[in-house]
């Protein structure tokens, strides 16, 4: 069995953060989006692993992620010139993918089931597909499957206007070989791309099995800031287990709960509240850093709190003089007041970016 996950896309959901980066690699507790679904196909035994990526991104993907050593697998980078839909990207993939069967995974999707079961009962019992659903309030905004009273598929529709049902597919897939052929016979959607549903759509019409699984945990598709903030939450809390705290934290500071600062990090009179990760090299002074709170590499801190936010690399955070919370703050960005209780507010901001004084 091999997988496929694909991480082109241009993220557009997250601008600006997606203009310089790729949204797979948004850190979600301090670990890029893309690397906790590598490491759950490596947990079902899966190592032989093509990433689609986009000309876009894609040397940035393959700089950061390698050829795979760091998590047992190997990694093929499979390049896709233009954003032509999923199936397209399966069809483009299919010379690594060969006659396998394989797990196809949305390189921006979390959830918290594990695949090894669904792999398993695949193999035992070869079907056309198995697709993963989970019931949502916005079925809008996903593909959606419509199921008879003994659970097997009728029909997906992309992103309905009226949905069928709130039950969305998940970025996770299971394709016997067949889908090929499948994709061979669909045509580009009204929106010019290579549709999974209608491919799928396309195996239940040739009378291929598939199959519907719901899934039990939570599902992330983290494409948005609030849907990363709170997989950011839910990360905190199920992989942050035990503090563990390399840097260095002075007689002045409190450190509670899980909290993990990495190497070369300092803290100087800071109360810090697990569950909460400081990467490496970072410099904090006189700040509070409240629970589920994800801060980067080199970040440098001083004079403010900070609670419920994800801070990317660099950034640079000082005198805030009110409680910064339900943030995301970009790469290298900087957030300064010059005096203490400001009478003006002086911004420079880019394009997309949000800014809520409250
Ligand atoms: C894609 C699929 C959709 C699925 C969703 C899950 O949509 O086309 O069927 O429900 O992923 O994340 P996209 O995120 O590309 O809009």
């Amino acid at each position: 069995m091999k997988a496929l996950i694909l991480s082109g896309g241009k993220g557009t959901r997250l601008r600006p953060l997606t203009y310089t980066g790729a949204k797979q690699l948004v850190p979600v507790a301090n670990k890029p989006i893309l690397w906790y679904g590598i490491e759950s196909l490596v947990a079902a035994g899966i190592t032989d692993i093509g990433i689609v990526v986009s000309p876009e991104t894609g040397a940035e993907i393959e700089a950061k992620t390698g050829a795979g050593d760091r998590f047992g697998a190997t990694i093929t980078y499979i390049h896709q010139a233009s954003p032509d839909g999923l199936a397209h990207a399966v069809k483009i993939a299919q010379p690594f993918l060969g006659d396998a069967p394989f797990v196809m995974y949305l390189g921006d999707n979390l959830i918290q089931d594990g695949l090894a079961d669904f792999v398993a009962d695949f193999q035992q019992k070869p079907r056309g597909a198995i697709i993963m659903l989970k019931q949502v309030v916005n079925p809008t905004a996903f593909g959606v499957a419509q199921i008879a009273a003994d659970g097997s598929v009728i029909k997906l529709v992309e992103k309905p206007q009226n949905p069928p049902s709130n039950l969305a597919l998940v970025g996770v897939y299971l394709f016997s070989p067949e889908i090929h052929q499948a994709i061979a016979q669909i045509k580009p959607s009204a929106r010019g791309e290579l549709e999974i549903t209608d491919a799928i759509q396309q195996l239940i019409a040739t009378h291929q099995p598939v199959e519907a699984k719901e899934l039990t945990g939570w599902w992330l598709d983290t494409g948005k800031k609030d849907d990363l903030l709170e997989a950011n939450r839910i990360i905190l809390d199920e992989y942050v287990l035990r503090p563990n705290v390399l840097g260095k934290v002075d007689e002045h500071s409190k450190v509670s709960g899980r909290v993990v600062i990495g190497k070369g990090s300092q803290l100087v009179n800071c109360t810090v509240r697990g569950p909460v990760v400081i990467g490496e090299n970072c410099q904090l002074e006189n700040c509070f850093v409240g629970s589920y709170t994800s801060i980067a590499d080199s970040v440098s801190m001083s004079n403010i709190e900070i609670d419920h936010s994800v801070v990317l690399k660099g950034a640079n955070i000082s005198g805030i003089h009110r409680r910064i919370v339900d943030s995301l703050i970009g790469e290298r960005a900087k957030l300064t007041v010059s005096e203490h209780r400001p009478k003006a507010l002086r911004f420079m901001v880019g394009d997309d970016s949000t800014i809520e004084l409250t």
